[in-house]
Parts: C-alpha cells; structure tokens; sequence
C-alpha cells in the first residue's frame, strides 16, 4: 500500500514516464512553473523527495535529482530538521520579473484552433492598419529610383524563357543568391556563399520558416522582451514556449536566459538595432549568445531587418559572420532598402539545415516568382543599390534629427525631467519615445489612429508585463520639414485621450 504523504501537501504534477523528458526535468520544470508563478509562495514547505516519489508512484532518484538543481539555483532551501520550503527571500522584485515568462510560457496552447485565437485581431489593433505620419516600416517612396526600377522590371517582363515561367528552384535564382552572397559578404560580413542562400518573401516568412524547421511544439524559444510584435504571433503559431528574455542597453541579456531557461531551443534577436527599443548588442553578449547556443545545441536566428541604416557610426557586422559553428541562421530583407510590398528578402542558413530549410519550403510556397528577382540581381549588380542606400541614410539622418529635435522642442522639459525618454535613434527607420506615468500608449494610438497617426504603442511589443509605455515612431515616411507639425498632433491626441497637458 502506498503511505499517505503528510506535512507539506503534494502539488499536481503530471509526469509522463515515457515522455521526452527525463523525469527530473519534468518534475524541476513543473516547481519552477509554480514557483515563479507563484502557485508555491515564497515560505511554503514543499513535500519531502519520498512523500513525492510516493504520491508519483515512481522511484526517489529523480525526484532527488530535481530537487538538487532547485536548491542549487536558489528556488528551494532546506532547513535542517524542519523540511524543504520554496525559498523565503524570493524578493519581489525577482518573482516580478517574471510572471511574463511564467504565464506566456504556460500559453503554448495545445491546438492550432485556440493557438490562433490569441493572435492579435486587427481590428482590436488599428495602429497596425494606416500608413502615414510615424507608421512603422514606412520609407521615403518619393526618393527611390522608379525610373531605374521600372526600365528594369519591364526589360524583365518583356523577356519571356520558359525557364522564367516554370516552376524554379525553391532556394531561389542562382544569379540573385550569388548577387546577395557578394552583398552580404562586403557589406554586412556575413560567412557565405550562395549555396546557403535563400530568396523570401521578406523576412516575415524566413522567421516562419525557421520555426517550422527548427521548433517543435512545446520548444522553449528565447524572444527579445519587448520584441517584434509578428516575431510572437509565428513562434505563438508554432505552438513552441515563449521565454522572454529582458533586454538593456547591450541587447538581449543572455545571463538573464540562461537563468529563465538553460535549454531553450532557439533563441530570436536583432542584435544591429534591437526591435524595438534600438540597443545594439555588445561584442560581449555577442560572444556569450554564441557560446551559450554552443554549448546547449542552440539555435541563433539573427533577424537583421534594417541594419544599412546607421547615422553615427558604420553598419555593425553581422553576429553570423563571428559564429564559426554554424548555430545562426541570418535573416535580411529589403523592405527597408527598397520596399515593403516588394515582398523580397532572403535568409543565410547552416550548410547542415539547407536540405532541411529546402524541403519545408517546397511544401509552403514552392519557390519565389521570378520577376523581381531578376529585376533586383540587375539592379543591385547595376551599383543602384548600394547608391539608393547612400542616399536614403543621409535623407533618413536628416528626418531622424528632424524628429529628435520635434520632440524635444515638444516634450523638452518632460524629457529633462526623464519623465520621457528617446531611445535607439543611433540607427533604423524608427526611434522610440517613452511616456510619462498614468498615460495609457494604447489608448492613445487608438484615438490617434482616427486621426491618421500611426503611433505603434511600446507596451504591445511585450509579450509580458507592460512595463513601459510609449510610442515607437517611424521616420522613414514623414519629411523632414512636416516633423514638428506631426509631433504637434501626437501631443494633441495625447491630450484628447488622456487630457495629458504636459509641462512645456
Ligand atoms: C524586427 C523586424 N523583423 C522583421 C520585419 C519584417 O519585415 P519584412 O517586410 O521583410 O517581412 C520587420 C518589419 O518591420 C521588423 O521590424
């Protein structure tokens, strides 16, 4: 018969003894989910390792084992003679800091149906709909080189093979990989040649792609908190376990992951121009990243989705180009270079995952059209590229100081007083303004939104607690000179919505 546990009472743990994890993992795993949510409160005894090998029906090893690695990570003590308690001086501060982690971990939900549910509905969300003053990911339409573009898309269309009509191959053309390979191996020093080079649909798709291949349901995957509001609705899809990791003025803090979990899967950053608050990762935490997704079997998806433009300093070099395993799969685009609708962009994968990436490909678009491609490889070849990137980063410098200046002619007193702040204007097409307390940045944009302004709002890129609010504002797409008159309407709809009257 089995004994009766007593004193501390056993919580509801689901071990599977031919799950995929061992069962100490399961059983860590499970106090950790509880203390960090805290189902188990800090103080609260915890059942003896045989009163709980006992009530699981399964030998003490494991649960010896589990127990050891709590006590050595600090979320149990135990007291000689009293028993084992979830640590007392578990401060607030650090169960704070994670309920995001805890309760986002825990939404990985169990079908497709209720995983779609939770993705944002646009109506509910209508900042992301307009494009205009401060929209995000809008560029300078008025300066790119239609004449050029056009010569060469109808040069294209007009020269009908049948090996531009036909099915292609899923990597994409080989005359554009070899033209990107060339690119990124100058310009953004990227390790590659064009047999890892993949032709998407723009970096959106990559970043689905890669979860396809890499995650499995129930993957714990490392994402940049706050991050890229679409980067969580493709891992949220996949059903893998979102962890998110907090990140400061060097980037994505990877102690802070590795504390929060050790064996993620995979881990998402921008390290040139962190989305959204603008960081640029530190050589060191560079280095650490690689080290950790080395030691731990990681992936690494380097989403470098604007990193040509950069106003103080050159491009930084991409984290790929320093990863001499193989671990990090790099993604660029050229909706910021060029256009968005243009739909092009393209991802450097490992040698060892191209057959992989190629075979899920085949079975989710086949292969990418072949007209842009075409028009893009005599465009970039044809030295326009790199000429049209010169010139948009100066014009894009330009209304950056422009909106900078707006802001603080606006808000200079609030920012003085760092009520408010400007962050990550160093480089990219967007900046973000931080608010003063009490002010709600959904509300906001929400009304501003009637109004045509697209204010995106800081707190929906955390996929935890909102821990701050504010704006992010794009610059690409508003003439230096309408700044301020645009800055001025985001004040008006700031004191519509909230009667926020400042201290200007
Ligand atoms: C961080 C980040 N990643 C990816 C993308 C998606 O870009 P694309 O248009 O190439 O899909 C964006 C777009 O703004 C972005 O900000």
């Amino acid at each position: 018969m089995r004994k009766k546990p007593h004193g501390a009472a056993v919580p509801m743990i689901a071990v599977h003894r031919k799950g995929e994890k061992p069962l100490h993992r399961q059983i860590y795993d499970a106090f950790r989910a509880m203390i960090l949510e805290r189902r188990l409160q800090p103080g609260q005894q915890i059942p003896s390792t045989r009163a709980l090998a006992d009530e699981l029906g399964i030998s003490r090893i494991p649960v010896l084992g589990a127990y050891a690695q709590l006590l050595a990570e600090g979320y149990i003590e135990s007291r000689s003679g009293a028993g084992t308690f979830v640590t007392s001086s578990l401060s607030d501060q650090f169960l704070s800091a994670r309920p995001a982690v805890a309760s986002v971990v825990n939404d990985a939900a169990p079908d497709a149906i209720s995983r779609v549910s939770k993705l944002l509905p646009l109506e509910g969300t209508p900042w992301f709909l307009g494009s205009g003053a401060f929209s995000v990911g809008q560029i300078a339409y008025d300066h790119f080189p239609f004449r050029v573009w056009s010569d060469l898309v109808t040069y294209h269309a007009r020269r009908v093979r049948a090996s531009s009509m036909n099915y292609a191959d899923p990597m994409g053309s080989l005359e554009f990989r070899e033209v990107i390979a060339a690119y990124l191996r100058t310009a953004r020093a990227v390790n590659c040649d064009s047999s890892q080079i993949m032709v998407v649909n723009g970096s959106q798709h990559a970043l689905d792609l890669s979860a396809r291949v890499l995650l499995d349901p129930d993957s714990p995957v490392w994402i940049e908190e706050p991050g890229y509001v679409f980067l969580r609705h493709t891992l949220m899809l996949s059903g893998c376990r979102l962890v998110p990791v907090p990140v400061d003025c060097e980037g994505l803090d990877v102690a802070a992951g590795v504390k929060l979990c050790r064996n993620a899967r995979a881990a998402y950053v921008t390290p040139s121009h962190q989305y959204p608050l603008g960081a640029t990762m530190s050589a060191a935490r560079r280095l650490q990243l690689l080290e950790w997704a080395h030691s731990s079997s990681a992936w690494i998806v380097e989403d470098d989705y604007d990193s040509e433009y950069r106003y103080e300093s050159m491009p930084v070099a991409s984290m790929q180009g320093l990863d001499p395993g193989s671990r990090v799969i790099y993604i660029g685009t050229f909706s910021k270079t060029l256009f968005p609708s243009l739909r092009l962009g393209y991802m450097v994968i490992p040698p060892a995952l191209v057959s992989r990436f190629l075979a899920v490909r085949q079975t989710n678009d086949l292969c990418p059209s072949h007209l842009y491609q075409a028009a893009l490889a005599d465009f970039i070849s044809g030295g326009h590229f790199t000429r049209h990137v010169r010139k948009t980063r100066q014009l894009y410098a330009e209304r950056r100081n422009a909106l900078a200046q707006a802001l603080r002619k606006e808000f200079g007193s609030e920012i003085d007083r760092s009520e408010m702040e400007i962050l990550g204007a160093e480089a990219g097409m967007h900046l973000v303004v931080t608010l003063p307390s009490g002010l709600s940045d959904q509300k906001i944009s929400a009304r501003a939104a009637e109004e045509g302004l697209w204010l995106w709002p800081l707190s929906a890129a955390y996929a935890g607690a909102k821990v701050r609010q504010g704006f992010i504002l794009g610059f690409g797409g508003t003439k230096a000179d309408e700044m301020l008159h645009q800055v001025r309407r985001l004040r008006k709809a700031m004191r519509n919505e909230s009667g926020y009257r400042g201290r200007a």
